[in-house]
């Protein structure tokens, strides 16, 4: 077991656990972006940094391992300030049309803004402009609102084990591709719809087909069949507690 000093609290944990998972063992809340546990631990988003006695810089709590006698500062103003330029700097290149958003009420960087109280962007400079895919018959994909976490990479390599999306290019060009930057409909996506789970705000979503099925139930010419896909039918077993069928 580690001791370390967590804002003043003393924490024991197991040998391997980050500060992140060390902090939450008690109640101290570290803000997190990137950060998807077993699945995307880059330490990209720097949005989890805090102070560690006797280093210099900040520290990217959810990859650094406790260290017995450790003493960690999560709330200095100095880790406020980095953290909400961080902030401030994620939110100058996103295409901030929260009212419109699918995500609207359930985005993290909305709550991190809120957190936060943002009430002005800092940074106006020059923004990325993508070109939204919706190719797909199942996926949305806007990059405007793409905060480079790479959860959505992480998820398709380790959960699906698909890796049909990859990081590219370097700096202000940075973005997530497929093979030659194609649509996700010309690639090996699955269309699982994984990444989508895991993207922390609205940059991927479904394609919403309400519309056509409300029409379609208009069309008196027409016979409507309704068919809930085996995977939501499990979903909604599983949350009532029903056995699984072989
Ligand atoms: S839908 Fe599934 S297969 Fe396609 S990119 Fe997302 S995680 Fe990968
Ligand atoms: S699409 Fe979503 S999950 Fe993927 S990198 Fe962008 S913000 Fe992260
Ligand atoms: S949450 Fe730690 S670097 Fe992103």
């Amino acid at each position: 077991m580690i001791k370390l000093n967590i804002d003043g609290i003393d924490v024991e944990v197991e040998e391997g656990t980050t500060i992140l998972e060390a902090a939450r063992k008690v109640n101290i809340n570290i803000p997190t972006l990137c950060f998807l546990k077993d699945i995307n631990e880059n330490g990209d988003c720097r949005m989890c940094i805090v102070e560690v006695e006797g280093r210099r810089g900040f520290t990217t709590s959810c990859i650094q391992k406790a260290e017995e006698g450790m003493v960690v500062r999560t709330n200095t103003e100095k880790v406020i300030d980095a953290r909400r330029m961080v902030l401030d700097l994620t939110l100058s290149n996103h295409e901030r049309e929260c009212l419109t958003c699918v995500r609207n009420g359930n985005c993290e960087l909305q709550k991190l803004a809120e957190d936060f109280g943002m009430t002005d962007i800092l940074y106006n400079g020059e923004r990325n402009k993508y070109e939204i895919d919706d190719k797909s018959p199942s996926i949305v994909r806007d990059f405007n609102k793409c905060v480079l976490c790479r959860r959505c990479v992480s998820t398709c390599k380790k959960v699906q084990g698909i890796g049909a999306i990859e990081s590219a290019n370097r700096g202000f060009a940075s973005c997530i591709s497929t093979a030659e930057n194609h649509s996700l409909n010309d690639v090996n996506c699955t269309f699982c719809g994984q990444c989508i789970a895991n993207c922390p705000v609205g940059a991927l979503k479904e394609k919403d087909n309400t519309k056509e099925v409300w029409e379609k139930l208009k069309d008196k010419d027409t016979y409507v069949v309704a068919q809930t896909a085996p995977a939501v039918r499990v979903g909604i077993g599983e949350e009532f507690g029903m056995p699984i069928r072989k």
